[in-house]
């Protein structure tokens, strides 16, 4: 199974929104997802039971740390192909644990200088844990006729070797949400671009433990480098990981 980490040093940048349709566009393109909400707002919790507790993407609840999700989903001996994780904006233990464990994170901000000097406090924690490596940029409310976007494509150039993806800003992000759907789920360009950004991170996830140096692999033993085998799409049992507080 693989860690996709949905991160940011300042909050309301999207990270719960992108969640969200991430996990429905890779749930709808054949992959069972677990979707966990480490936030305290717990509004993917809220959204989750809004889409009416789908089992794929299937809510894993109750779990403070993503370390301790990944326990809890072995114990269980559920096989899932993907674990999306919403993080808060602050909570350090919380966001180093995510981190740490994560095969591909998504760094979400949006398109400004100011916004991207914000995420400094969530780029020294990459750094501190050398996972540099696993770090996707993505530009989220990107006004399409505003220049800012391709201005922040530019400052970022020097921060990572990856193109950022762009998301642009629209209201059926915010229509979607409240219908318990994701955008992608009622419009076509948000499909498009959600479609592009999966496809980036997938591509991190499943790359990025084997680019790391090899010291770092023989530390961490038990199989994280390993690929999980999709089977399909299938969900998971909700009552088993859903609770919280179990
Ligand atoms: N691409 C977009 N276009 C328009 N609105 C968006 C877009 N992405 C997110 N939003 C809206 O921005 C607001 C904040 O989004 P969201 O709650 O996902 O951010 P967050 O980073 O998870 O915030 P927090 O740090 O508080 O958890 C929401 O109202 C959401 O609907
Ligand atoms: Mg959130």
């Amino acid at each position: 199974m693989k860690v996709i980490a949905m991160a940011s040093s300042k909050g309301g940048v999207g990270k719960s929104t992108l969640a969200a349709a991430l996990a429905v566009h890779a749930a709808n393109d054949g992959n069972t997802v677990l979707l966990i909400d480490l936030d305290p707002q717990q509004s993917t919790r809220a959204w989750w039971s809004r889409a009416g507790g789908p089992t794929n993407p299937q809510l894993v609840g109750g779990v403070p740390l993503t370390s301790e999700a990944q326990k809890r989903i072995e114990r269980f001996d559920i096989r899932a192909d993907y674990l999306i994780v919403d993080l808060p904006g602050s909570m350090v233990q919380v966001i180093e644990d995510a981190v740490n464990a994560a095969d591909a994170i998504a760094l979400v901000s949006q398109a400004s200088p100011k916004d991207l000097e914000g995420q400094a406090a969530l780029e020294g924690i990459v750094d501190k844990l050398g996972r540099r490596v696993a770090v996707l940029y993505v530009l989220n409310r990107v006004d399409k006729r505003s220049k800012l976007g391709m201005e922040a494509q530019m400052l970022l150039a020097s921060r990572s070797t990856r193109l950022p993806v762009s998301i642009t800003e629209s209201v059926s992000y915010v229509r979607a949400d409240t219908s318990g759907k994701t955008a992608p789920e009622i419009d076509k360009a948000a499909a498009e671009e959600i479609a592009v950004l999966w496809k980036a991170l997938k591509g991190i996830a499943n790359d990025s433990r084997e680019a790391e140096p090899a010291n770092r692999l023989v530390q961490e033993p038990g199989g994280r480098a390993e690929a999980a085998k999709p089977e399909g799409r299938r969900g998971v049992r909700s009552d088993r990981l859903a609770k919280q507080g179990t």
